[in-house]
Protein backbone atom coordinates (compact mmCIF):
# COMPACT_ATOMS: atom_id res chain seq x y z
CA UNK A 1 0.00 0.00 0.00
CA UNK A 2 1.32 3.58 -0.82
CA UNK A 3 2.11 5.89 2.28
CA UNK A 4 0.22 9.07 2.90
CA UNK A 5 2.36 12.24 2.88
CA UNK A 6 1.25 14.83 5.59
CA UNK A 7 -0.08 16.73 2.68
CA UNK A 8 -1.96 13.92 0.93
CA UNK A 9 -3.39 12.79 4.13
CA UNK A 10 -4.39 16.26 4.79
CA UNK A 11 -6.64 16.89 1.57
CA UNK A 12 -7.64 13.36 1.78
CA UNK A 13 -9.47 13.99 5.30
CA UNK A 14 -10.55 17.54 3.87
CA UNK A 15 -12.15 15.42 0.77
CA UNK A 16 -13.59 12.70 3.64
CA UNK A 17 -15.67 15.21 5.50
CA UNK A 18 -16.62 17.84 2.62
CA UNK A 19 -18.45 14.15 0.91
CA UNK A 20 -19.13 12.99 4.22
CA UNK A 21 -17.33 9.20 3.58
CA UNK A 22 -17.00 7.96 6.54
CA UNK A 23 -20.39 8.35 7.83
CA UNK A 24 -21.31 5.69 10.71
CA UNK A 25 -25.09 6.26 11.74
CA UNK A 26 -26.04 6.59 14.59
CA UNK A 27 -28.84 4.47 16.84
CA UNK A 28 -30.92 6.38 18.80
CA UNK A 29 -30.69 4.14 22.35
CA UNK A 30 -33.99 3.90 24.00
CA UNK A 31 -33.22 3.37 27.60
CA UNK A 32 -31.00 0.05 26.80
CA UNK A 33 -34.03 -1.45 26.00
CA UNK A 34 -33.80 -1.22 22.09
CA UNK A 35 -31.77 0.24 19.42
CA UNK A 36 -33.48 2.20 17.02
CA UNK A 37 -31.40 3.19 13.33
CA UNK A 38 -34.02 6.07 11.01
CA UNK A 39 -34.17 5.42 7.49
CA UNK A 40 -35.79 7.08 4.46
CA UNK A 41 -38.21 5.11 2.24
CA UNK A 42 -39.26 7.12 -0.65
CA UNK A 43 -37.81 9.94 1.52
CA UNK A 44 -40.35 9.61 4.53
CA UNK A 45 -38.65 8.78 7.56
CA UNK A 46 -39.42 5.73 10.16
CA UNK A 47 -38.04 4.82 13.12
CA UNK A 48 -36.93 0.95 12.83
CA UNK A 49 -35.62 -1.65 15.41
CA UNK A 50 -31.73 -2.54 14.25
CA UNK A 51 -32.44 -6.49 14.03
CA UNK A 52 -29.96 -9.14 13.73
CA UNK A 53 -31.99 -11.60 14.86
CA UNK A 54 -34.28 -11.67 11.70
CA UNK A 55 -34.13 -10.72 8.21
CA UNK A 56 -36.96 -8.45 6.64
CA UNK A 57 -37.80 -4.90 6.86
CA UNK A 58 -41.42 -3.71 7.30
CA UNK A 59 -42.77 -0.15 8.41
CA UNK A 60 -46.24 1.02 10.01
CA UNK A 61 -48.04 3.56 7.95
CA UNK A 62 -47.28 5.02 4.61
CA UNK A 63 -45.18 5.19 1.62
CA UNK A 64 -46.04 7.61 -1.12
CA UNK A 65 -44.98 6.12 -3.81
CA UNK A 66 -44.22 2.75 -3.46
CA UNK A 67 -44.86 0.26 -6.12
CA UNK A 68 -47.05 -2.74 -4.93
CA UNK A 69 -45.87 -5.76 -6.09
CA UNK A 70 -49.29 -7.31 -5.23
CA UNK A 71 -48.22 -9.90 -2.80
CA UNK A 72 -49.12 -10.17 0.92
CA UNK A 73 -46.46 -11.02 3.12
CA UNK A 74 -45.88 -12.28 6.83
CA UNK A 75 -43.56 -12.25 9.20
CA UNK A 76 -43.23 -14.79 12.67
CA UNK A 77 -40.99 -14.04 15.27
CA UNK A 78 -40.82 -15.84 18.65
CA UNK A 79 -43.49 -13.18 20.61
CA UNK A 80 -45.72 -12.01 17.69
CA UNK A 81 -45.85 -11.17 14.15
CA UNK A 82 -46.90 -9.01 11.69
CA UNK A 83 -48.75 -9.09 7.93
CA UNK A 84 -48.98 -6.72 5.15
CA UNK A 85 -48.59 -6.07 1.50
CA UNK A 86 -45.30 -6.68 -0.09
CA UNK A 87 -43.98 -3.12 -1.46
CA UNK A 88 -40.79 -1.26 -3.23
CA UNK A 89 -39.27 2.20 -2.59
CA UNK A 90 -36.36 3.76 -2.52
CA UNK A 91 -34.25 2.72 0.77
CA UNK A 92 -31.52 4.89 2.73
CA UNK A 93 -30.48 4.52 5.79
CA UNK A 94 -27.48 7.71 6.01
CA UNK A 95 -24.99 7.62 3.01
CA UNK A 96 -26.35 4.26 2.26
CA UNK A 97 -28.66 3.55 -0.31
CA UNK A 98 -30.52 0.85 -2.19
CA UNK A 99 -32.85 1.57 -4.47
CA UNK A 100 -36.30 -0.78 -5.21
CA UNK A 101 -35.71 -1.88 -1.70
CA UNK A 102 -38.95 -4.35 -0.56
CA UNK A 103 -40.28 -4.11 2.61
CA UNK A 104 -43.69 -4.72 4.40
CA UNK A 105 -46.42 -2.50 5.16
CA UNK A 106 -48.05 -2.54 8.15
CA UNK A 107 -51.18 -1.25 9.26
CA UNK A 108 -50.34 1.08 12.81
CA UNK A 109 -52.10 -0.15 15.96
CA UNK A 110 -50.91 0.06 19.88
CA UNK A 111 -48.17 -2.31 19.22
CA UNK A 112 -47.12 -1.42 15.80
CA UNK A 113 -46.80 2.64 15.92
CA UNK A 114 -47.17 4.50 13.00
CA UNK A 115 -43.65 5.10 11.62
CA UNK A 116 -42.07 2.32 13.25
CA UNK A 117 -40.72 -0.86 11.92
CA UNK A 118 -37.74 -3.54 12.20
CA UNK A 119 -34.99 -3.48 9.95
CA UNK A 120 -33.73 -7.16 10.01
CA UNK A 121 -30.18 -7.71 9.08
CA UNK A 122 -29.93 -11.53 9.91
CA UNK A 123 -28.71 -14.51 7.12
CA UNK A 124 -31.23 -14.32 4.05
CA UNK A 125 -32.54 -17.90 5.05
CA UNK A 126 -34.28 -16.53 7.42
CA UNK A 127 -36.04 -14.29 4.91
CA UNK A 128 -39.89 -14.63 4.86
CA UNK A 129 -40.25 -12.13 1.73
CA UNK A 130 -38.08 -14.23 -0.11
CA UNK A 131 -40.66 -17.04 0.44
CA UNK A 132 -43.12 -15.09 -1.19
CA UNK A 133 -40.75 -12.83 -3.71
CA UNK A 134 -37.39 -14.52 -4.36
CA UNK A 135 -33.99 -12.79 -4.61
CA UNK A 136 -32.61 -10.84 -5.99
CA UNK A 137 -36.15 -8.63 -5.87
CA UNK A 138 -37.10 -9.77 -2.95
CA UNK A 139 -33.54 -9.69 -1.08
CA UNK A 140 -33.10 -8.43 2.32
CA UNK A 141 -31.35 -4.78 2.49
CA UNK A 142 -28.10 -5.78 3.06
CA UNK A 143 -27.83 -8.20 0.46
CA UNK A 144 -29.14 -5.73 -1.81
CA UNK A 145 -26.65 -3.30 -0.86
CA UNK A 146 -23.34 -6.02 -1.01
CA UNK A 147 -24.51 -7.06 -3.97
CA UNK A 148 -24.99 -3.82 -5.81
CA UNK A 149 -21.41 -3.14 -5.34
CA UNK A 150 -19.10 -5.82 -5.43
CA UNK A 151 -15.82 -4.08 -4.09
CA UNK A 152 -17.71 -3.52 -0.61
CA UNK A 153 -16.36 -5.47 1.78
CA UNK A 154 -19.44 -7.44 2.82
CA UNK A 155 -19.62 -6.80 6.48
CA UNK A 156 -21.14 -4.43 8.88
CA UNK A 157 -20.47 -3.64 12.56
CA UNK A 158 -22.72 -2.72 15.46
CA UNK A 159 -22.20 -0.43 18.67
CA UNK A 160 -24.94 -0.50 21.32
CA UNK A 161 -24.27 2.42 24.10
CA UNK A 162 -25.18 2.83 27.79
CA UNK A 163 -27.74 4.42 28.69
CA UNK A 164 -26.33 6.90 31.85
CA UNK A 165 -22.77 5.59 30.99
CA UNK A 166 -20.62 7.88 33.63
CA UNK A 167 -17.52 7.79 31.55
CA UNK A 168 -18.51 6.75 27.60
CA UNK A 169 -21.34 9.00 26.19
CA UNK A 170 -22.52 7.59 22.89
CA UNK A 171 -26.32 5.94 22.12
CA UNK A 172 -24.63 3.61 19.38
CA UNK A 173 -23.56 3.40 15.89
CA UNK A 174 -24.28 0.85 12.46
CA UNK A 175 -22.08 0.93 9.63
CA UNK A 176 -21.85 -1.04 6.05
CA UNK A 177 -18.48 -1.76 4.46
CA UNK A 178 -16.40 0.30 6.68
CA UNK A 179 -15.67 0.06 10.55
CA UNK A 180 -15.73 2.58 13.13
CA UNK A 181 -12.30 4.90 12.71
CA UNK A 182 -11.75 5.26 16.77
CA UNK A 183 -12.22 0.65 16.72
CA UNK A 184 -10.63 -0.08 13.34
CA UNK A 185 -8.53 -2.84 15.16
CA UNK A 186 -11.68 -4.77 15.40
CA UNK A 187 -10.49 -5.98 12.09
CA UNK A 188 -7.17 -7.44 13.72
CA UNK A 189 -9.48 -9.70 15.81
CA UNK A 190 -10.09 -13.46 15.34
CA UNK A 191 -12.24 -14.31 13.17
CA UNK A 192 -15.11 -16.56 14.45
CA UNK A 193 -16.51 -18.34 12.05
CA UNK A 194 -20.33 -18.76 11.64
CA UNK A 195 -21.76 -22.33 12.82
CA UNK A 196 -23.37 -22.86 9.87
CA UNK A 197 -26.95 -24.62 9.96
CA UNK A 198 -27.59 -27.90 7.75
CA UNK A 199 -29.47 -27.59 4.67
CA UNK A 200 -32.78 -28.52 5.82
CA UNK A 201 -32.66 -26.24 8.88
CA UNK A 202 -31.44 -23.05 7.53
CA UNK A 203 -34.69 -21.61 7.87
CA UNK A 204 -33.23 -21.34 11.55
CA UNK A 205 -29.83 -19.91 10.01
CA UNK A 206 -28.69 -17.14 13.10
CA UNK A 207 -25.75 -14.92 13.57
CA UNK A 208 -24.20 -18.16 15.58
CA UNK A 209 -19.94 -18.62 16.79
CA UNK A 210 -19.15 -21.22 19.43
CA UNK A 211 -17.85 -20.11 22.89
CA UNK A 212 -14.36 -21.30 24.08
CA UNK A 213 -14.25 -24.67 25.58
CA UNK A 214 -14.39 -22.92 30.13
CA UNK A 215 -15.65 -20.13 27.80
CA UNK A 216 -17.98 -18.41 30.22
CA UNK A 217 -16.47 -17.47 33.88
CA UNK A 218 -18.59 -16.68 36.79
CA UNK A 219 -18.41 -14.34 39.63
CA UNK A 220 -16.16 -16.11 41.39
CA UNK A 221 -13.33 -16.25 38.74
CA UNK A 222 -14.03 -20.22 37.93
CA UNK A 223 -15.34 -21.22 34.38
CA UNK A 224 -19.30 -22.56 34.85
CA UNK A 225 -19.85 -26.10 33.89
CA UNK A 226 -21.33 -25.89 30.94
CA UNK A 227 -22.73 -28.67 27.79
CA UNK A 228 -24.17 -27.67 24.71
CA UNK A 229 -27.81 -28.58 24.44
CA UNK A 230 -27.56 -28.31 20.74
CA UNK A 231 -28.26 -32.08 18.79
CA UNK A 232 -26.30 -31.26 15.80
CA UNK A 233 -23.21 -29.62 17.88
CA UNK A 234 -20.33 -31.80 17.35
CA UNK A 235 -18.05 -30.66 20.52
CA UNK A 236 -20.78 -30.69 23.66
CA UNK A 237 -18.11 -28.49 25.48
CA UNK A 238 -18.50 -25.72 23.37
CA UNK A 239 -22.49 -23.63 23.57
CA UNK A 240 -23.37 -22.33 20.52
CA UNK A 241 -24.50 -18.40 21.37
CA UNK A 242 -26.28 -16.01 18.74
CA UNK A 243 -25.83 -12.71 18.98
CA UNK A 244 -28.63 -10.53 17.87
CA UNK A 245 -29.27 -7.07 18.41
CA UNK A 246 -33.25 -7.34 18.86
CA UNK A 247 -33.17 -8.87 22.31
CA UNK A 248 -32.67 -6.68 25.28
CA UNK A 249 -32.26 -9.47 27.56
CA UNK A 250 -29.39 -12.09 26.80
CA UNK A 251 -31.36 -15.72 27.11
CA UNK A 252 -29.49 -18.26 28.91
CA UNK A 253 -30.58 -21.78 30.56
CA UNK A 254 -31.66 -22.06 34.00
CA UNK A 255 -28.49 -23.62 35.19
CA UNK A 256 -26.64 -21.28 33.51
CA UNK A 257 -28.82 -18.14 35.46
CA UNK A 258 -28.59 -19.82 38.97
CA UNK A 259 -24.34 -19.85 38.81
CA UNK A 260 -24.43 -16.32 37.94
CA UNK A 261 -26.56 -15.24 40.04
CA UNK A 262 -28.12 -17.77 42.58
CA UNK A 263 -24.73 -17.24 44.70
CA UNK A 264 -25.36 -13.86 45.50
CA UNK A 265 -26.52 -12.29 48.77
CA UNK A 266 -30.13 -12.26 48.40
CA UNK A 267 -31.14 -13.47 45.02
CA UNK A 268 -34.20 -15.09 44.07
CA UNK A 269 -35.93 -16.35 41.04
CA UNK A 270 -39.09 -14.68 40.57
CA UNK A 271 -41.56 -14.01 37.84
CA UNK A 272 -41.02 -10.17 37.05
CA UNK A 273 -43.97 -8.25 35.87
CA UNK A 274 -43.69 -7.68 31.51
CA UNK A 275 -39.87 -9.49 32.27
CA UNK A 276 -41.17 -13.25 32.81
CA UNK A 277 -38.99 -15.43 35.18
CA UNK A 278 -35.63 -14.05 36.06
CA UNK A 279 -33.34 -13.77 38.92
CA UNK A 280 -33.51 -10.52 41.41
CA UNK A 281 -30.85 -9.36 43.30
CA UNK A 282 -29.87 -6.24 45.71
CA UNK A 283 -28.50 -3.47 43.69
CA UNK A 284 -25.75 -3.35 44.69
CA UNK A 285 -24.41 -6.73 43.86
CA UNK A 286 -21.70 -6.56 41.54
CA UNK A 287 -21.73 -9.43 38.72
CA UNK A 288 -18.59 -9.69 37.06
CA UNK A 289 -18.33 -12.20 34.25
CA UNK A 290 -16.17 -12.75 31.15
CA UNK A 291 -17.07 -14.81 27.65
CA UNK A 292 -13.93 -16.24 25.96
CA UNK A 293 -14.01 -16.53 21.96
CA UNK A 294 -10.87 -17.61 20.19
CA UNK A 295 -8.71 -17.54 23.64
CA UNK A 296 -9.79 -13.63 24.11
CA UNK A 297 -11.46 -12.72 27.01
CA UNK A 298 -14.30 -10.21 26.79
CA UNK A 299 -15.58 -9.13 30.25
CA UNK A 300 -19.37 -7.96 30.85
CA UNK A 301 -19.62 -4.60 31.97
CA UNK A 302 -21.51 -5.29 35.42
CA UNK A 303 -23.66 -2.86 35.21
CA UNK A 304 -25.02 -4.60 32.29
CA UNK A 305 -25.27 -8.04 34.36
CA UNK A 306 -28.58 -6.47 36.41
CA UNK A 307 -31.39 -3.54 35.48
CA UNK A 308 -32.90 -1.14 37.54
CA UNK A 309 -36.62 -2.08 37.75
CA UNK A 310 -37.06 2.02 36.71
CA UNK A 311 -35.55 1.24 33.79
CA UNK A 312 -38.00 -1.71 33.00
CA UNK A 313 -41.19 0.93 33.75
CA UNK A 314 -41.62 -0.63 36.99
CA UNK A 315 -41.74 0.44 40.03
CA UNK A 316 -39.71 -1.04 43.62
CA UNK A 317 -38.95 -4.50 43.62
CA UNK A 318 -38.17 -5.99 46.55
CA UNK A 319 -36.93 -9.62 47.76
CA UNK A 320 -38.63 -12.07 50.28
CA UNK A 321 -36.46 -10.23 52.97
CA UNK A 322 -37.70 -6.40 51.77
CA UNK A 323 -34.34 -5.71 49.97
CA UNK A 324 -34.93 -3.18 47.22
CA UNK A 325 -33.36 -5.57 44.35
CA UNK A 326 -32.35 -5.06 40.49
CA UNK A 327 -33.39 -7.63 37.96
CA UNK A 328 -31.21 -9.48 36.19
CA UNK A 329 -30.39 -9.31 32.48
CA UNK A 330 -29.11 -12.86 31.50
CA UNK A 331 -32.27 -14.76 31.79
CA UNK A 332 -33.54 -18.09 31.93
CA UNK A 333 -34.98 -18.63 27.96
CA UNK A 334 -38.14 -17.09 28.00
CA UNK A 335 -39.97 -18.96 24.86
CA UNK A 336 -39.74 -22.76 24.12
CA UNK A 337 -36.36 -23.77 21.50
CA UNK A 338 -38.16 -26.61 20.32
CA UNK A 339 -37.15 -30.25 20.71
CA UNK A 340 -34.42 -29.69 18.53
CA UNK A 341 -32.48 -26.24 19.34
CA UNK A 342 -29.75 -24.99 17.37
CA UNK A 343 -28.43 -22.71 19.95
CA UNK A 344 -27.32 -22.36 24.18
CA UNK A 345 -27.95 -18.72 24.51
CA UNK A 346 -28.97 -15.90 22.54
CA UNK A 347 -26.33 -13.21 23.51
CA UNK A 348 -28.60 -9.55 23.39
CA UNK A 349 -27.78 -5.92 23.97
CA UNK A 350 -26.76 -6.55 27.10
CA UNK A 351 -24.16 -8.34 26.66
CA UNK A 352 -23.31 -6.41 22.72
CA UNK A 353 -22.65 -3.42 24.94
CA UNK A 354 -19.52 -4.18 26.11
CA UNK A 355 -18.15 -5.53 22.95
CA UNK A 356 -18.19 -3.92 19.18
CA UNK A 357 -19.33 -6.20 16.74
CA UNK A 358 -18.58 -6.96 13.06
CA UNK A 359 -20.41 -9.22 10.94
CA UNK A 360 -18.79 -10.37 7.89
CA UNK A 361 -21.50 -12.59 5.37
CA UNK A 362 -18.83 -13.86 3.29
CA UNK A 363 -20.77 -16.15 0.86
CA UNK A 364 -23.55 -15.95 2.13
CA UNK A 365 -23.70 -13.20 -0.25
CA UNK A 366 -25.18 -15.52 -3.48
CA UNK A 367 -22.94 -14.86 -6.23
CA UNK A 368 -20.16 -12.34 -4.55
CA UNK A 369 -16.93 -12.41 -5.21
CA UNK A 370 -15.90 -13.72 -1.72
CA UNK A 371 -15.34 -16.99 -1.35
CA UNK A 372 -14.63 -17.10 2.42
CA UNK A 373 -17.37 -18.35 5.19
CA UNK A 374 -19.11 -15.95 6.89
CA UNK A 375 -17.62 -14.74 10.47
CA UNK A 376 -17.59 -12.36 13.18
CA UNK A 377 -15.34 -10.57 14.79
CA UNK A 378 -15.56 -9.09 18.57
CA UNK A 379 -13.14 -6.46 20.10
CA UNK A 380 -13.74 -6.07 24.04
CA UNK A 381 -15.01 -2.31 24.80
CA UNK A 382 -15.35 -2.71 28.33
CA UNK A 383 -12.16 -2.05 30.70
CA UNK A 384 -12.72 -4.32 33.84
CA UNK A 385 -11.62 -1.35 36.66
CA UNK A 386 -13.05 1.57 34.71
CA UNK A 387 -16.80 -0.57 34.56
CA UNK A 388 -15.75 -1.03 38.58
CA UNK A 389 -15.63 2.61 38.84
CA UNK A 390 -19.10 3.28 36.69
CA UNK A 391 -20.61 0.38 38.99
CA UNK A 392 -19.56 1.82 42.38
CA UNK A 393 -20.46 5.54 41.02
CA UNK A 394 -23.59 4.70 40.08
CA UNK A 395 -24.96 1.42 42.35
CA UNK A 396 -22.78 2.30 45.29
CA UNK A 397 -23.46 6.08 45.50
CA UNK A 398 -20.11 6.22 44.93
CA UNK A 399 -18.37 4.32 47.94
CA UNK A 400 -16.48 1.27 47.12
CA UNK A 401 -17.35 -1.02 49.87
CA UNK A 402 -15.48 -4.62 49.83
CA UNK A 403 -18.23 -7.25 48.58
CA UNK A 404 -20.21 -9.62 50.57
CA UNK A 405 -18.80 -13.09 49.98
CA UNK A 406 -20.77 -15.31 47.75
CA UNK A 407 -22.63 -18.15 49.13
CA UNK A 408 -21.90 -21.75 48.11
CA UNK A 409 -24.50 -23.08 45.61
CA UNK A 410 -26.91 -25.42 47.08
CA UNK A 411 -28.10 -26.26 43.79
CA UNK A 412 -27.42 -28.17 40.68
CA UNK A 413 -29.41 -28.10 37.96
CA UNK A 414 -29.71 -29.72 34.62
CA UNK A 415 -31.03 -28.08 31.27
CA UNK A 416 -33.59 -30.80 30.65
CA UNK A 417 -36.92 -28.99 32.12
CA UNK A 418 -35.99 -25.55 31.75
CA UNK A 419 -38.35 -24.60 29.76
CA UNK A 420 -41.40 -26.53 30.51
CA UNK A 421 -41.12 -24.47 33.82
CA UNK A 422 -40.38 -21.36 31.99
CA UNK A 423 -43.71 -22.01 29.59
CA UNK A 424 -46.11 -23.22 32.18
CA UNK A 425 -45.21 -19.64 34.36
CA UNK A 426 -45.23 -17.60 31.05
CA UNK A 427 -48.84 -16.90 31.22
CA UNK A 428 -48.95 -15.86 34.52
CA UNK A 429 -45.92 -13.41 33.65
CA UNK A 430 -47.85 -12.55 30.52
CA UNK A 431 -51.21 -11.68 32.59
CA UNK A 432 -49.13 -9.62 35.04
CA UNK A 433 -47.34 -7.94 32.44
CA UNK A 434 -50.82 -6.98 30.82
CA UNK A 435 -52.24 -5.33 34.33
CA UNK A 436 -48.90 -3.47 34.60
CA UNK A 437 -49.70 -2.23 31.11
CA UNK A 438 -53.38 -0.80 32.32
CA UNK A 439 -51.06 1.25 34.97
CA UNK A 440 -49.21 3.19 32.11
CA UNK A 441 -46.28 1.30 31.15
CA UNK A 442 -47.73 0.01 27.78
CA UNK A 443 -44.72 1.38 25.66
CA UNK A 444 -42.11 0.01 28.06
CA UNK A 445 -43.73 -4.12 27.92
CA UNK A 446 -44.57 -3.20 24.05
CA UNK A 447 -40.74 -1.97 23.95
CA UNK A 448 -39.46 -5.37 25.11
CA UNK A 449 -41.98 -7.97 23.57
CA UNK A 450 -40.78 -6.08 20.26
CA UNK A 451 -37.26 -6.83 21.13
CA UNK A 452 -38.05 -10.19 21.55
CA UNK A 453 -39.15 -10.69 18.09
CA UNK A 454 -36.87 -13.22 16.02
CA UNK A 455 -37.42 -15.41 13.26
CA UNK A 456 -39.31 -19.10 13.96
CA UNK A 457 -41.13 -20.01 11.07
CA UNK A 458 -43.69 -23.17 11.66
CA UNK A 459 -43.47 -25.86 9.51
C1 LIG B 1 -37.20 0.36 -9.81
O1 LIG B 1 -38.31 -0.37 -10.32
C2 LIG B 1 -39.04 0.33 -11.29
C3 LIG B 1 -40.29 -0.45 -11.64
O2 LIG B 1 -39.99 -1.81 -11.80
C4 LIG B 1 -38.15 0.59 -12.50
O3 LIG B 1 -38.86 1.34 -13.46
C5 LIG B 1 -36.91 1.35 -12.05
O4 LIG B 1 -36.00 1.46 -13.14
C6 LIG B 1 -36.20 0.64 -10.91
N1 LIG B 1 -35.11 1.48 -10.44
C7 LIG B 1 -33.88 1.00 -10.25
C8 LIG B 1 -32.87 2.01 -9.80
O5 LIG B 1 -33.60 -0.17 -10.42
C1 LIG C 1 -18.30 0.79 -4.34
O1 LIG C 1 -17.72 0.65 -3.04
C2 LIG C 1 -16.42 1.17 -2.95
C3 LIG C 1 -15.87 0.80 -1.56
O2 LIG C 1 -16.86 0.90 -0.57
C4 LIG C 1 -16.46 2.66 -3.18
O3 LIG C 1 -15.17 3.20 -3.11
C5 LIG C 1 -17.06 2.90 -4.58
O4 LIG C 1 -17.22 4.31 -4.77
C6 LIG C 1 -18.42 2.25 -4.70
N1 LIG C 1 -18.91 2.38 -6.08
C7 LIG C 1 -20.15 2.71 -6.36
C8 LIG C 1 -20.50 2.75 -7.81
O5 LIG C 1 -20.97 2.97 -5.49
C1 LIG D 1 -22.85 10.44 16.48
O1 LIG D 1 -22.33 10.07 17.74
C2 LIG D 1 -21.01 10.55 17.97
C3 LIG D 1 -20.51 9.96 19.27
O2 LIG D 1 -21.42 10.21 20.31
C4 LIG D 1 -21.06 12.08 18.02
O3 LIG D 1 -19.75 12.58 18.22
C5 LIG D 1 -21.60 12.59 16.69
O4 LIG D 1 -21.75 13.97 16.76
C6 LIG D 1 -22.96 11.96 16.39
N1 LIG D 1 -23.36 12.34 15.05
C7 LIG D 1 -24.56 12.79 14.78
C8 LIG D 1 -24.83 13.09 13.35
O5 LIG D 1 -25.42 12.94 15.64
C1 LIG E 1 -15.29 -6.96 39.74
O1 LIG E 1 -14.14 -6.70 38.96
C2 LIG E 1 -13.50 -5.46 39.27
C3 LIG E 1 -12.38 -5.24 38.25
O2 LIG E 1 -11.52 -6.34 38.17
C4 LIG E 1 -12.98 -5.50 40.70
O3 LIG E 1 -12.40 -4.27 41.03
C5 LIG E 1 -14.15 -5.77 41.62
O4 LIG E 1 -13.70 -5.91 42.94
C6 LIG E 1 -14.89 -7.03 41.21
N1 LIG E 1 -16.08 -7.12 42.01
C7 LIG E 1 -16.44 -8.25 42.61
C8 LIG E 1 -17.68 -8.20 43.43
O5 LIG E 1 -15.83 -9.29 42.47
C1 LIG F 1 -17.56 -23.42 49.78
O1 LIG F 1 -16.68 -23.65 48.70
C2 LIG F 1 -15.29 -23.53 49.05
C3 LIG F 1 -14.43 -23.66 47.81
O2 LIG F 1 -15.15 -24.10 46.70
C4 LIG F 1 -14.94 -24.58 50.12
O3 LIG F 1 -13.59 -24.44 50.50
C5 LIG F 1 -15.84 -24.37 51.31
O4 LIG F 1 -15.60 -25.40 52.26
C6 LIG F 1 -17.32 -24.40 50.92
N1 LIG F 1 -18.13 -24.04 52.08
C7 LIG F 1 -19.25 -24.69 52.38
C8 LIG F 1 -19.98 -24.19 53.57
O5 LIG F 1 -19.64 -25.66 51.75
Amino acid sequence: MAMWTATSLVVWSAVAAALDIRAPLNLTNAGDLSYYANIELNGKDFRVLVDTGSADLWVAGSVADSIDTGLQGEVKYAVGGVKGPIKMANFRLGTYIVPNQTFMLIEPDDQHPEGQGILGLGPSTGSFITDTLPSPTGSPMLYRYFHQNLTTPNYFTVLLGRDRDPTDDFSGAITIGEVLPEHADILDQPRLEIVRLPQHREDDQHLNILLDVDGLIGPDNLPIRVSSVVPIAEDKSRLTVVLDTGFTLPQVSRNVAEAIYGRFHGAEYVSVAGVGNTYILPCDSEVNVTFRFAGHAYPMHPLDMTMDPSALGLGSVQNSKGELSCVATFQPFSYDRGASPTYDMVLGMAFLRSVYTLFDYGDFIPSSDEKYPPYMQLLSITEPSEAHADFVAIRLGGIDVTPRPLTNSTKTRTDSGDEDEAKSKRTHAAAIGASVAVIGVLLIVAALMVARARRRKLR
